[in-house]
């Protein structure tokens, strides 16, 4: 039994999902995949084929988890690039330096502990800061988005790939009845575990829908912001600009 096994109750929204990733790690891109039906694959080549990542250029992924975004970041940017993974949660950040070393590149993505509520960078720092299905995880979502808009460049983009609302009815009621009912006893069954499978739909439940994301982007003073659905908008891609100065 891990030191985990029979917490329930929880000080913050912080310390649950600590708890719950610290707990997952090991499973999390298996888990993922399955339920997903491999989907978060063409979601994150279609979100870095609009991004156009160059040769060269800096990136941080906010939230990296187990790396899989920070990793096709720095193959992106080549050996000349520079990126920096940040989570919170050491034992997803060990699944992610084991798989940089794995695909040989643990010298061309440095992953780092740090809190995405106050990004450990000076302003101006990176070309684009990107966030991958975390911003439903954290205590404030435009404090997120701030921190993200003040450690990229003038001309910079943010980015943010996360499930979504379905827009259409019929398809909305079918999906909400897999991923509110079965999802969580299908995560629970495999992963042996209820907290972390029904976090999924309860974290959904208190997040902007697509336009309610693309309004805080512009709140928070990002301009030229754009909103994709992805699989009839089970998730959603958005992108907003630093305005240059
Ligand atoms: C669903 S996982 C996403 C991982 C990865 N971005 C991906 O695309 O697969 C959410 C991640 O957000 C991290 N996280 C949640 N809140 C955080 C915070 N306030 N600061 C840093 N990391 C946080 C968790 O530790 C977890 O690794």
């Amino acid at each position: 039994m891990s030191e985990f096994s029979s917490k329930t109750e929880f000080a913050s929204k912080e310390e649950k999902v600590h708890y719950i990733f610290s707990k997952i790690a090991k499973r999390y891109d298996l888990m993922n995949s399955l339920l997903s039906l491999w989907q978060h694959k063409l979601w994150r080549s279609a979100t870095m084929r609009r991004m156009n990542v160059r040769s060269g250029q800096s990136a941080v992924d906010v939230c990296t988890g187990t790396g899989d975004w920070a990793l096709s970041l720095a193959t992106a940017a080549g050996p000349a690039g520079k990126v920096v993974g940040v989570d919170f949660c050491e034992p997803m950040l060990e699944e992610g330096i084991r798989k940089a070393a794995k695909a040989g590149m643990a010298d061309r993505v440095e992953m780092l502990h740090g809190n995405a509520m106050a990004l450990p960078f000076a302003d101006s720092t990176f070309d684009y800061a990107t966030i991958g299905f975390a911003l439903r995880n954290v205590p404030d979502i435009e404090q997120v988005i701030r921190e993200m808009k003040r450690v990229v460049k003038p001309g910079g983009l943010v980015v943010s790939l996360e499930l979504s609302k379905p827009e259409r009815p019929i398809f909305r009621s079918i999906y909400y009845f897999y991923f509110e009912k079965v999802l969580p006893k299908l995560g629970s069954l495999a992963a042996k575990d209820d907290v972390s499978y029904s976090w999924l739909p309860e974290s959904l439940r208190g997040f902007p829908d697509r336009q309610g994301l693309a309004n805080l982007f512009e709140h928070v003073g990002l301009v030229n912001v754009e909103s994709k659905p992805l699989t009839f908008g089970i998730a959603a891609m958005h992108i907003g600009y630093k305005p240059k100065e």
